[in-house]
């Protein structure tokens, strides 16, 4: 169940569903995007290597640390806010781009619930272990939840979704994970969860804003060190997916605001001369002695200025909210 393309269902589990898209980012996929970014200078590597199953469980270790004001901020959010949502969009199945584990999703779901509007919960992830996971939870947690989960990237599964069921869908992106794409991808996008929604349809984005350059940087840089074993389990991941000998004691972390660009930038600093190897990819790769190669871009929001990107391709700003901090917006978008 876990490799093969296709939709699964399993007949002890009738409520549950499973499209897994072909060649995408599990153990199949050519690396086209690494050998790019590692042949580049300055060096980068995709954020989205990140997430095998031992990165989901990491960055969930990220979403409870103290200095991870993200999550939680966020997570409150949503507590005082689902049922207004729900009250706006009325019966709707949701689409969740980038669900992970789907922990905050469960005050929106709840919303609904208590609404006994009928339920439908689409998940799209990379991540297939957490994804399979969060999926089961929420068919024990809601007896009247349908579940489909689509393992893919965005893009796979914005081309191809399920038909939709009830009278309306919601998208939901949620972490501030769209921080995470450059501008043009998140042009790229948006016009792909426009051209996937009818017009009506609802999309519920949540986004970090700008802040003091202090609490941002400790953000990514906590006293525990999971920031830096996520950063580096990166480099795991690319080694059992492409034959690769990365020496995971050669880089160390490195996280910092850049001003500009108005984001938090992780990097992989090599800490000697060396070269790499990515047998699966035909790859050599050497590396200078303090050399910097980005992982993550972590883009940090105005508010006027992203609603009106988001106008830009079709979502109108219906309502949003943000915490008593204003450090963390919710913005529920409809599209036109
Ligand atoms: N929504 C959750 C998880 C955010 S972490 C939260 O707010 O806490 C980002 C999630 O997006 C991860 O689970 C990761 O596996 C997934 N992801 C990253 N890039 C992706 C892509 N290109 N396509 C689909 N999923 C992606
Ligand atoms: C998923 N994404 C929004 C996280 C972020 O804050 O950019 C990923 C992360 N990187 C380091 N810590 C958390």
């Amino acid at each position: 169940m876990d490799k093969l393309a296709g939709t699964f269902r399993d007949p002890d589990v009738p409520r549950f569903r499973w499209t897994q898209f072909e060649a995408q980012a599990q153990e199949d996929d050519g690396g086209e995007d690494v050998i790019a970014g590692l042949s580049a200078t300055p060096k980068t590597l995709p954020a989205r290597y990140f997430y095998d199953d031992r990165g989901s469980i990491l960055f969930e270790r990220i979403t409870r640390l103290p200095e991870y004001y993200l999550t939680r901020t966020e997570l409150s959010l949503l507590e005082n806010r689902a049922r207004e949502v729900a009250a706006v969009t009325g019966p709707c199945e949701l689409l969740e781009l980038g669900s992970g584990s789907a922990r905050k999703t469960r005050a929106l779901i709840d919303a609904y619930d208590n609404k006994d509007l009928p339920l439908r919960y689409l998940p799209v992830d990379v991540s297939a272990g957490i994804l399979k996971d969060s999926s089961r939870g929420l068919i024990d947690a809601y007896p009247a939840l349908d579940v489909w989960a689509l393992v893919g990237t965005y893009e796979q599964a914005l081309a191809e979704l399920p038909p939709r069921e009830l009278d309306n869908r919601m998208a939901v992106f949620l972490g501030s994970t769209l921080g995470n794409l450059n501008s043009s991808e998140i042009a790229g996008f948006l016009e792909n969860v426009h051209q996937a929604l009818p017009g009506g349809s609802y999309f519920l984005v949540g986004l970090d804003l700008q802040k003091p350059v202090d609490i941002l940087e400790a953000a990514y840089n906590d006293s525990e060190g999971v920031t830096a074993a996520f950063n580096l389990n990166m480099l795991a991941h690319l080694n059992e997916r492409f034959e690769g000998d990365f020496d995971l004691t050669k880089f160390e972390h490195l996280a910092f605001y850049n001003p500009e660009e108005q984001q938090i930038e992780m990097h992989l600093r090599s800490r000697a001369d060396h070269e790499v190897r990515l047998g699966a990819l035909d790859l050599q790769v050497p590396f200078a002695e303090d050399e910097t190669m980005r992982t993550e871009i972590s883009r940090k929001f105005n508010l006027p200025d992203i609603i009106e990107t988001f106008a830009r391709h079709g979502f109108a700003a219906t309502q949003h909210w943000t915490d008593p901090n204003d450090w963390f917006a919710l913005i529920l978008f409809r599209s036109a």
